[in-house]
């Protein structure tokens, strides 16, 4: 009797990782239940980015291979917070409950965040050993070919003394865990200057910083055309009406300094010069997690007439960010694969405040983008494409 010849067993696809710093936050839960919305087609990939042409073939992880996990310092299950999203309508009812599975299996990855207020029970370098390890052990347990972190916490202050904020810990963790860093928030994260060694020395990419999702997106639109339409912006005004978390957290005026500074800097740098007027944002937590941005922009055109521009940008933020997080993880787990290292400016698409040397308008980084994805596309021998 002669032995059947055996069959060659085909290796299981990669699975990356997506480890989010508050991982229960609104962001990070619509980033979750729309990754697996959109994985079982229950909900075309509207506001990503990467499922548009461009980007088709560039060797992206596949959403059903992304797995979830992360830190936060609250506990309130994912489900229950997804349950939450949609009582407030940012998610469709029942949404939650179709994607229910792939909610309890991201919520086992959570591990508790930190470190508390006024912690003096560890050392800044204990809390990243502890952070990294929790990273490491969810690649090695989940069995992945990588993972990418992502901060998307509340923001916090800028820090006033030389010590790491949280953000800076969670990013030296990421680092020392092996993984690329995106920090979706303006906190410091990897923008400390203790932290410029081992980010140079990581051999890592990394990006950020704060998410371009609303008023800043419009604003890197509007400030080319003044300036190429040669019309003199003479004050440039904005306010901005949010509730939810992040509401909360921006009541803080040095947590909204931090914010209103990425702004500023768009204006700046789009204008080429710094018009007068101010970005203030008010908590209203009536609004939830919808946003009301007004802009003025007072501006003179031939001979000295003075004219206005308002805009008024009425947005959900947690439905404007979780595509571009999901774009993020995507683009960020194929630069390492490529193995590109350093900061990340040509992702500068995707935020207020981008690191590197980038340009500021929206066409110019759109077209920094596409070039991005030209050198993500698979060698033709390239073993680790897939798709
Ligand atoms: N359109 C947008 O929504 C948008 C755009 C740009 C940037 N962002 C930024 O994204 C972040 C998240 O926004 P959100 O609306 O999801 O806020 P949220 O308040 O709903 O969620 C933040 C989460 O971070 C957690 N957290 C706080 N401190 C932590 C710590 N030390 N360690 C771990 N977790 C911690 C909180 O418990 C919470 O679950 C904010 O910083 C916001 O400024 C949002």
């Amino acid at each position: 009797m002669s032995a059947e010849p055996s069959l060659p067993v085909p290796s299981p696809a990669p699975r990356f990782g997506v480890w989010l710093i508050g991982a229960r936050g609104s962001v990070a839960t619509t980033a979750i239940v729309g990754c697996a919305a959109v994985a079982a087609g229950l909900h075309p990939p509207t506001g990503m980015v990467t499922e548009t042409a461009p980007f088709t073939s560039c060797g992206l992880p596949s959403l059903s291979s992304l797995v979830f996990g992360g830190h936060d310092t609250v506990d309130c299950p994912l489900p229950k917070r997804a349950e939450h999203l949609a009582d407030g309508g940012v998610l469709p009812h029942g949404l939650p409950s179709a994607v229910h599975a792939e909610l309890v299996a991201a919520d086992r990855e959570i591990r508790p965040g930190g470190p508390p207020p006024g912690d003096t029970g560890r050392t800044q370098d204990q809390w990243i050993d502890v952070f990294a390890a929790d990273i490491r052990d969810f690649v090695r347990r989940q069995d992945l070919a990588g993972a990418v972190v992502i901060n998307v916490a509340s923001t916090e202050p800028a820090p006033t003394d030389g010590s790491l904020p949280p953000s800076s810990l969670y990013a030296a963790a990421a680092l020392r865990a092996g993984c690329p860093y995106v920090n979706f928030t303006p906190s410091t994260g990897l923008h400390h200057p203790a932290l410029a060694p081992l980010a140079a020395s990581s051999g890592l990419p990394y990006a950020g910083r704060d998410g371009k999702t609303g008023q800043t997106l419009l604003r890197s639109v509007l400030g080319p055309m003044f300036l190429q339409r040669a019309l003199a912006v003479r004050a440039w005004s904005g306010t901005n009406l949010l509730g939810g978390g992040d509401g909360a957290a921006l009541a803080d005026p040095a947590a909204a300094a931090a914010k209103n500074a990425g702004k500023e800097r768009v204006l700046a740098d789009t204008l080429g010069t710094t018009p007068e007027g101010e970005v203030h944002i008010d908590d209203v937590p009536a609004l939830g997690d919808w946003k009301t941005a007004w802009d003025h922009i007072a501006f003179d055109g031939f001979l000295g007439a003075r004219m206005i521009l308002q805009t008024t940008w009425q947005g959900c933020d947690s439905s404007l960010a979780a595509p571009l997080v999901l774009d993020l993880a995507r683009l960020t787990v194929r630069a390492r694969q490529k193995g590109l290292t350093g900061p990340l400016s040509e992702l500068g698409f995707y935020f207020k405040d981008p690191v590197g040397d980038g340009p500021s308008s929206l066409a110019e980084q759109y077209t920094d983008l596409r070039h991005f994805a030209e050198r993500l596309r698979p060698a033709a021998t390239d073993p680790k494409a897939h798709r």
